[in-house]
């Protein structure tokens, strides 16, 4: 029984340890719970990366004619363009200081996206009025998640397929 017990506790302790110690899974499905209410009348949540490229750099966004970047893009060009992953904690602050700015001041001039991807589209329209600062941390922290997080979530896809 001792051995049933510690190799549970063995087990439990390998794979809480994929998970960053600053997920936090309430928050991520209340963010989840914005970006459907929010964001989906124009953002997809996620698909293929390898789709999206072919979507967006060979067929001139014709295959999907999506509305605008989907959700898993803006997940991985945040982590990627904003402030420094050393610091998960911090890092998170970051890219909400990010959200907050561009939901409320949209400017293509700060865009995050690759070229490639961003001239498909026109600058999306400010949310200001339409969505909390609270709500705002509770979407950064799905956003943040929702790419490159093996265990947190259903979409898990692998970083080293790095966008160019
Ligand atoms: C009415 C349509 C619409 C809605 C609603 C909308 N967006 Fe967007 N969003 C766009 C379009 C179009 C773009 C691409 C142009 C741009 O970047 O401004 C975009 C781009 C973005 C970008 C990337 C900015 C950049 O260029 O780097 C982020 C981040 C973003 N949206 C977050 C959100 C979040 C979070 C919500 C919900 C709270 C949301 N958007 C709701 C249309 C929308």
């Amino acid at each position: 029984m001792k051995t049933i017990v510690s190799l549970f506790v063995f087990l439990s302790a390998v794979f809480a340890s994929e998970l960053p110690e600053e997920f936090d899974k309430l928050l991520y499905e209340k963010g989840e719970k914005v970006f459907e209410k929010k964001c989906m009348e124009c953002h997809e949540k996620y698909m293929d990366i390898p789709l999206l490229m072919k979507n967006f750099i060979e067929e001139n966004n014709k295959l999907l004619n999506l509305k605008a970047p989907t959700g898993n893009e803006i997940s991985f060009r945040l982590k990627q363009q904003i402030g420094s992953r050393d610091d998960m904690e911090f890092h998170l602050h970051q890219t909400n200081d990010f959200l907050k700015d561009y939901l409320y001041n949209p400017d293509l001039s700060k865009t995050i996206c690759l070229e490639g991807v961003i001239r498909h589209f026109k600058v999306m329209p400010s949310m200001k009025g339409k969505i909390t600062e609270e709500e705002i941390e509770e979407v950064n922290h799905f956003l943040y998640f929702l790419e490159g997080f093996n265990g947190v979530n259903n979409y898990f896809h692998k970083e080293e397929l790095e966008l160019k």
